[in-house]
């Protein structure tokens, strides 16, 4: 239903869109190319796309974005209805002509969509838009649009608005509101100079270790009486991580076996009941700027370890794969079941160590604890 009535809005939207209405979700039906658009411009394909803008699709392809639209969205899909598929799609994949592909195929035909693909950032009815103006290219005219250099661009699906879910009070979505908070917003910081670095189609995040060491900043010290830790945000513009479903682990442990040790998580920790929903059961994110300090006493012979671990789908993991399979997987056909399954697989799967630093025992003087890899 939803698509039809956006084939009416998109008649209406026929012009050059505005800032303030160009996140339309879904996108209205792009309609047919105009006449002096050659080949392959005609085309709508991220591949397409690709053949002229070769290093953009590069980069894209490699991106969660080329990958928000398969199993582990995709399979828990047929036990909603129509309203709610639509409502997740908006986010992982906004085009009118992906959401009409997957909703009117049988369930567990469609296994993958584009994603969050070229033509959801940049293409309305076939125009282009960019953050400059090209008046002439393959494809017509080029649109400047101010959007696509704010953080704004990135809120229709980064930011939940006001109204959405929130647990114990707190959006469960909140990262431009962290951002802004943040000094990198009076600074003029935003999303892209962080996460489109000269422009990269990457857009890398908590799942690349290099992107993470850039917003944890460790320093490991064995002093007389123990070892130190100070683990700081200095790279993340918003909470480290800004989402509830990534943990990072710091664990620091003495060499000797059986030896002291201790444990700590850098996390907004959920709960899931299947009576009372999701509850908030602490949150030790670190806000830009914010340092967190562990010790752990030790005797002067004893030397120790301590290891900071990425597990950026642990969430998912966990609860939510986990209780969906338990909720739903009797409704759902055995392919959307079965790409379940392998998204719960595969979000076991994408943890690493951040860095790892060996302290020796007290040595007389106070050193700083070797760290690998060095910080970038
Ligand atoms: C036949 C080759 C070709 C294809 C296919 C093509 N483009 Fe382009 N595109 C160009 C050229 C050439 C320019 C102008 C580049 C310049 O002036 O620097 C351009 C410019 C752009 C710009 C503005 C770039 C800037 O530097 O500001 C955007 C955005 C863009 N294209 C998006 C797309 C998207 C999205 C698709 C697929 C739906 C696409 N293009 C398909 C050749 C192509
Ligand atoms: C149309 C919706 C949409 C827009 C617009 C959008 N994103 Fe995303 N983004 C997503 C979705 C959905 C994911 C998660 C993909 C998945 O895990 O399946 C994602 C993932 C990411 C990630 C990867 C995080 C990780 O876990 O490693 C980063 C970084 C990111 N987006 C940054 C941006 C930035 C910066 C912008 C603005 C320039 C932006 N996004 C605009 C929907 C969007
Ligand atoms: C406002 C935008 C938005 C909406 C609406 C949304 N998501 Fe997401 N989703 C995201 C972003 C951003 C991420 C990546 C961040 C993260 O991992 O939490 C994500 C991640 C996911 C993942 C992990 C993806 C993977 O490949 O491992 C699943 C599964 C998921 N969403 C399912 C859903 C479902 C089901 C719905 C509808 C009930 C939904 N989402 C609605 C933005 C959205
Ligand atoms: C999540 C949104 C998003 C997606 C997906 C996306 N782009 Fe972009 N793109 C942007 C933004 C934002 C800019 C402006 C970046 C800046 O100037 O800081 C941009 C810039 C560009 C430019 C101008 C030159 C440059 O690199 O700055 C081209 C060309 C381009 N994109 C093509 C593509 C193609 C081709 C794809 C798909 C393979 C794609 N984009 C996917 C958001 C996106
Ligand atoms: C000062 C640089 C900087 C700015 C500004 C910034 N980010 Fe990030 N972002 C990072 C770094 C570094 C990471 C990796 C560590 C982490 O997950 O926090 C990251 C991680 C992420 C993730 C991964 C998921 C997670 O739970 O952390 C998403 C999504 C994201 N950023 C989106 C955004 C959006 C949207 C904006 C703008 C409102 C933004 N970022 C602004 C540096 C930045």
């Amino acid at each position: 239903m939803r698509i039809f009535a956006c084939l009416v809005c998109g008649v209406a939207l026929s012009g050059v869109f505005a800032s303030d209405e160009y996140w339309t979700l879904p996108i209205p039906p792009h309609g047919v190319a105009p006449d002096d658009y050659i080949e392959p411009t005609r085309e709508l394909s991220p591949a397409a796309c690709g053949l002229c803008h070769v290093e953009q699709f590069r980069e894209w392809s490699s991106s969660m974005h080329a990958h928000s639209a398969r199993g582990g969205v995709l399979g828990q899909l047929p036990a909603f209805d129509t309203e709610t598929q639509v409502s997740c799609l908006n986010c992982h994949a906004p085009g009118s002509e992906q959401q009409a592909l997957f909703l009117t195929a049988d369930a567990g035909e469609v296994q993958s969509l584009s994603g969050v693909d070229c033509v959801a950032c940049h293409v309305r009815r076939h125009r282009r838009y960019g953050p400059v103006s090209k008046p002439i290219t393959p494809h017509g005219r080029v649109e400047a649009l101010p959007l696509f250099k704010d953080s704004a661009f990135c809120s229709p699906c980064h930011q939940f608005p006001d109204w959405g879910e929130r647990v114990n009070g707190k959006l469960l979505e909140n990262t431009e509101q962290e951002w802004r908070a943040s000094p990198y917003a009076l600074e003029g910081v935003g999303c892209q100079d962080c996460h489109m670095p000269a422009g990269s189609h990457a857009f890398k995040g908590i799942h690349d270790p290099g992107m993470s060491r850039k917003a944890l900043r460790v320093d490991v010290r064995r002093r007389h009486r123990g070892v130190e830790i100070r683990a700081r945000n200095v790279g993340a513009g918003h909470a480290l991580p800004t989402y509830a479903t990534p943990r990072i682990r710091v664990v620091l442990r003495s060499g000797a076996p059986g030896g002291a040790g201790l444990e700590h998580t850098i996390q907004r920790r959920l709960h899931w009941d299947p009576d009372a929903g999701w509850t908030e059961a602490s949150d030790t994110r670190l806000r830009p700027g914010q340092e967190l300090r562990l010790v752990l006493p030790l005797e002067p012979a004893q030397n120790a370890e301590a290891i900071f671990l990425v597990e950026p789908d642990a969430l998912y993991y966990e609860q939510v794969y986990p209780s969906l399979e338990a909720s739903i997987g009797e409704e759902l056909d055995p392919v959307s079941l079965r790409l379940l399954r392998e998204a719960k697989h595969r979000a076991g799967h994408t943890g690493f160590v951040l860095y790892r630093a060996r302290c020796p025992p007290w040595e007389g003087r106070e050193v700083e604890c070797p760290i690998e890899p060095a910080a970038p």
